[in-house]
């Protein structure tokens, strides 16, 4: 019978190692060794011992998790083992939240409580409004989102309390809830629009859009396609398993900090362009294209590396169409019937249909992901594009405060310090100012 061991044989030295294989709970995927076992492979006794080297952390698990799955190659992605696409399809965003931080899908009394938990905290301290007028009028919303979810610690200093349990949802339930108001309250603020108010009879999505949207109307009525489609949207970006921003929640998370001070540090790495930033520079990317005719001109400077990435397309781990952006596609029309086509569509198209069948892409297994269509939505919504990847932290807050909660509650963790391969100096003496060359 085989045994579930590796056999490494040093041929430096000739030694053999038996190193234990363990396995995931999927067939086929998740088998792995424990580096540690590693370092017992020395060349000499002075040996530090071998390391694995793995910039990016592209064959590197970190942790175990049982919240998603995704496969790469089929294009599957399940939060808790429900695929995607019925969750799009029949779930609400509050109602998968409560899924992925759970476990389980909700019973109506629960599902009750938790959107009343999430209503409750969608208020801020006004202290809050202060701190986002000290920014600068065009300041990036992902950069004021940055700087006051992070101040939110300073307002709930009970949320360091981390191993406490009703302390931990209670942050979780503000974390989620204050979101969409630190969102819209940035918003407004880019704009020069007054604040509006949480209403706390519209729903998580329609509030949002009253504290984007309201005008001097006494009550703010959302449109209920846009409210869907922005529900449904949020479901798509809730989770993604250990994405960069849900990885530097973990590793922030790690030293035992808050959880706001780690979610700060998450929106700062979705911020970037090769992550949720990504949907703005798709927009960015259209734009600049201007015309259909101009595609293969764009498309040819791709492959050349003269003109940058082909923003949207590509992922870490789907090999296959990004069955999120599938969802995206469809909906852009529900939303196009009440805002209008996007002009800008079109140019999208001709770029998927260009690339899904040239070999640069190809090869390389570069399909759209999940941004190559959520920014066309947004903007036909009216949204600028500096608040593309706002939309996109507000959904993921929930892939943080639950992947962050796995995190403690995982008897393995530890604090976040990878090593390194060193290859700088060796000793030296310190040399005095004259002497320096
Ligand atoms: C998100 O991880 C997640 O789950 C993220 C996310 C989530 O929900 O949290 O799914 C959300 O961040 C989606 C990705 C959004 N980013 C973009 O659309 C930016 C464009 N995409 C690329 O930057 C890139 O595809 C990444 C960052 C997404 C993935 O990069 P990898 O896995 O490190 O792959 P790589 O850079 O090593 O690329 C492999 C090859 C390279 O070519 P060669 O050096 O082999 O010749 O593919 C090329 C890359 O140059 N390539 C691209 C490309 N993406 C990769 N070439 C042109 N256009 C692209 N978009």
């Amino acid at each position: 019978m085989a045994a579930d061991t590796l056999t490494i044989t040093d041929n430096r030295t000739g030694k053999s190692y038996e190193i234990p294989i363990q396995y995931g709970t999927y067939p086929g995927y998740g088998a792995t060794i424990n580096a540690m076992d590693l370092k017992q492979i020395k060349a000499t006794e002075q040996d530090f011992g071998l390391l694995t080297y793995d910039p990016g952390y592209t064959n590197t698990a970190s942790c175990r998790s049982s919240i998603t799955f995704l496969d790469g190659e089929e294009g599957i992605l399940r939060y808790r083992g429900y695929p995607i696409e019925q969750l799009a399809e029949k779930s609400t965003f509050l109602e998968t939240a409560y899924l992925i931080l759970n476990g389980e899908l909700p019973d109506s009394e629960q599902l009750q409580k938790w959107s009343r938990a999430i209503t409750e905290h969608t208020f801020v301290h006004e202290n809050i409004k202060k701190l986002i007028d000290g920014f600068h009028h065009d300041a990036h919303p992902m950069g004021t989102l940055v700087g006051t979810v992070g101040a939110l610690s300073t307002f709930y200093p009970d949320a360091k309390n981390i191993h406490d349990q009703e302390c931990r949802e209670l942050q979780i339930s503000r974390l989620i809830a204050k979101m969409p108001t630190l969102a819209a309250f940035a918003y407004r603020h880019s704009i020069g629009v007054p604040y509006a108010y949480p209403d706390e009879n519209l729903s998580f999505v329609g509030n949002f859009m009253n504290m984007l949207w309201k005008k001097s109307e006494l009550v703010y009525q959302p449109d209920p396609v846009l409210e869907k489609a922005i529900d449904v949207l949020f479901i798509l970006h809730a989770e993604h398993e250990q994405n960069c921003s849900t990885s530097s929640m973990r590793a922030v998370a790690s030293s035992y900090t808050d959880p706001f001070s780690a979610a700060s540090a998450a929106i700062g790495a979705l911020y970037g362009p090769l992550h949720g930033g990504a949907n703005e520079a798709v927009l960015r990317m259209l734009a600049e294209i201007g015309t259909v005719d101009r595609v293969p001109d764009y498309i040819k400077s791709v492959k050349e590396g003269t003109g940058g990435k082909l923003m949207g397309f590509g992922h870490r781990v789907y090999k296959s169409y990004d069955p999120r952006a599938k969802i995206c596609k469809k909906l852009a029309y529900d939303v196009f019937a009440v805002t209008g086509v996007n002009p800008l569509i079109d140019i999208a198209l001709e770029l998927e249909r260009i690339a899904l069948q040239d070999d640069y892409f190809i090869s390389r297994k570069l399909y759209p992901n999940v941004d190559f269509y959520s920014g066309l939505i947004y903007q036909a919504m009216g949204f600028p594009v500096g608040m593309f990847p706002v939309l996109f932290a507000i959904a993921r807050s929930v892939g943080w405060a639950a992947q962050w909660q796995e995190f403690l509650l995982d008897p393995d963790h530890k604090i976040a310090r990878p090593r390194q391969v060193y290859c700088g100096c060796k000793q030296r003496d310190y040399v005095a100012m004259d002497k320096r060359k």
